[in-house]
């Protein structure tokens, strides 16, 4: 792995995604949020990698309220008090960044608020322990725990995942303790680390477009991403 090009592609994703996030409001639909990522990721000569890996029709995926993951950007509106997950990766001379934000339009309910910052401080957590040696699978117990404590659930068949040359790769990181997966991390391993979660259960279906995943039972979902590498020490955040 390059760490200084996975940087490089990760600089990419978070001033997309502070673009971004700096025009949720309500009005403005998905599609032109979306127009503005494709603005970041030509001036730096990146690529979506949604639509290089898997055609995915759209340069970001942006999925509302009950939606998970893989919201298609089109002509909804934004409305107040929505929750908007922000989810770029791009793909910078070959090498692969992956990060996602919850944002808000306007003033978010109060269990809004609370879970997506379940879902932040599950990342946070989760990244905290994430040294050479662990074992992978201390990721999902912190995800599940932090997430659970609040009284939310995790969405346990959407994960993250190895990246790099691919925008997945080996391993999943799994959301949840799976006693199996006890392999330890190593030096220079580079992952995201993505706690995708419900208010509700944390059963999902896909939608009729093909593409986005929604709650099963219509509650609000929540989500926070960073692509990470492994050190002996704290891990090195290439998306912050
Ligand atoms: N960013 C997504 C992830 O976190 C991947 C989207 S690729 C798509 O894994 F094609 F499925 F949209
Ligand atoms: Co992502
Ligand atoms: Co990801």
């Amino acid at each position: 792995m390059d760490l200084d090009r996975l940087r490089a592609a990760g600089l990419v994703v978070a001033e997309t995604l502070d673009a971004m996030e700096a025009a949720v409001e309500p009005g403005i639909t998905t599609k032109a949020l979306d127009d503005l990522a494709a603005a970041v990721f030509a001036r730096h000569g990146a690529r979506s990698a949604p639509q290089l890996d898997y055609d995915f029709p759209g340069a970001t995926c942006i999925s509302v309220n009950d939606e998970c993951v893989h919201g298609i950007p089109g002509p909804r509106r934004i409305a107040a008090g929505d929750l908007v997950k922000l989810d770029v990766t791009v793909e910078l001379d070959g090498w692969y960044a992956d990060a996602c934000r919850t944002a808000f339009a306007g003033e978010p309910s109060a269990e809004a608020v609370a879970l997506a910052t379940a879902a932040r401080d599950a990342l946070e957590r989760a990244m905290a322990g994430a040294t050479a040696g662990a074992p992978l699978n201390a990721i999902g117990a912190t995800v599940e725990q932090t997430v659970g404590e609040r009284g939310f659930a995790v969405c346990e068949v959407l994960s993250g995942h190895g990246i790099g040359r691919r925008i997945h790769e080996p391993p999943d990181v799994l959301n949840y303790y799976d006693p199996e997966l006890s392999e330890p991390l190593v030096e220079g391993q580079v992952f995201t680390i993505e706690p995708i979660i419900a208010a509700g259960g944390g059963d999902v279906v896909e939608m009729d477009d093909g593409w986005t995943v929604r709650t099963a039972d219509g509650s609000l979902s929540a989500h926070a991403e960073h692509t990470i590498a492994i050190t002996t020490g704290a891990p090195l955040v290439l998306t912050a």
